[in-house]
């Protein structure tokens, strides 16, 4: 291991959020990026399936797990993984960089080359906009040509937002100026009605994650009567991460990292995710 960077799942994981007593101790982690038995620069896919080969897309096999909730996690000096699951890290890509892309980037890319169904020039408005995925949301989806527009309940993270490719920010709950081709969801309750209400007569909405709760008011009369899709989505597969990965090398694309902390300081760094303290990515080092 040279590098691990931290997600919201290593939170839930803390407050007993997707894991039982009877798997524990557990090692934290989904993301890494290190070096091989032999030799080779690598970062990790956390999607752990035994049956690998029976599924095109290994996130379908019901049995799957992520690093840390099955198999021990990657804020380590070592982690065990099936080979299939070492993909080569260019040179290119610093081993902070590549870190960050397993969950937090891979999901982001999914969400927005695979289910959003959306071409490129289309208007995508992301909710909560510092969020580790949030954050690759808008630079994936930026540099990919969509028209991005996102809400966060900072001010100072809106400007950054800007900064990092938006092309409009809002206060949550804001009036937009037209409806939107897709919303991106990770913030779940405290979002989901204006995400409902922000999308155009058959537009869609792609979620993954729900911090803020998980049971808003459905609003079903405006799901069917404005023909309106919701789409869950998990992580991605190991070749998507291997796609995302050349996407990176190819276009020069970085993730965004708020701060690189020693693996023996992760105190801080989850204790910042937790206070909503971060704009990007945590990365820890060995
Ligand atoms: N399904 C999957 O494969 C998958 C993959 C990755 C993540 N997730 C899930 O997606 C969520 C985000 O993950 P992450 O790692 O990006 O987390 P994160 O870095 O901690 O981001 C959370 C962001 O959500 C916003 N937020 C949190 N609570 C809010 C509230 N009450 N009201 C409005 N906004 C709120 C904040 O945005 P502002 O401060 O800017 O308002 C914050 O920056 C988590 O629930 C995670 O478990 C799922």
């Amino acid at each position: 291991m040279k590098a691990a960077a931290l997600n919201h799942h290593d939170v839930w994981t803390l407050r007993g959020v997707g894991i039982s007593a009877d798997r524990l101790p557990m090692i934290l982690g989904c993301d890494a990026a290190g070096v091989d038995a032999d030799g080779n620069e690598v970062v990790v896919h956390a999607v752990i399936s035994d049956h690998a080969a029976e599924f095109a897309d290994e996130t379908l096999d019901p049995v799957r797990s992520l690093l840390s909730e099955r198999y021990d996690g990657t804020f380590a000096e070592r982690v065990a993984v099936p080979r299939r699951n070492l993909v080569p890290k260019p040179a290119a890509l610093s081993f902070a960089d590549a870190a960050c892309l397993p969950t937090a980037y891979l999901t982001a890319y999914r969400m927005l080359f695979d289910k959003s169904g959306l071409e490129p020039g289309s208007t995508i408005l992301v909710q909560g906009a510092g969020g580790g995925v949030a954050t690759a949301l808008i630079r994936l989806g930026s540099a990919a040509g969509h028209r991005i527009w996102a809400t966060s309940r900072s001010e100072e993270k809106r400007q950054r937002a800007m900064e990092l490719g938006a092309d409009q920010v809002f206060p949550p709950d804001a009036r937009l100026p037209e409806r939107v081709d897709a919303v991106m969801e990770t913030v779940g309750e405290a979002t989901w009605s204006h995400s409902l209400k922000a999308l155009k007569p058959g537009g869609r909405m792609v979620i993954v994650g729900a911090t803020s709760g998980t049971m808003p008011p459905a609003d079903l009369a405006r799901i069917f009567f404005l023909q309106l899709s919701v789409v869950g989505s998990t992580m991605g597969s190991r070749d998507q991460l291997a796609r995302l990965v050349t996407l990176c090398e190819q276009t020069g694309i970085r993730p965004l990292i708020d701060r690189v902390l020693p693996m023996k300081q992760a105190r801080e760094g989850i204790a910042a995710m937790v206070n909503g303290d971060v704009f990007g990515k945590v990365v820890f080092t060995l």
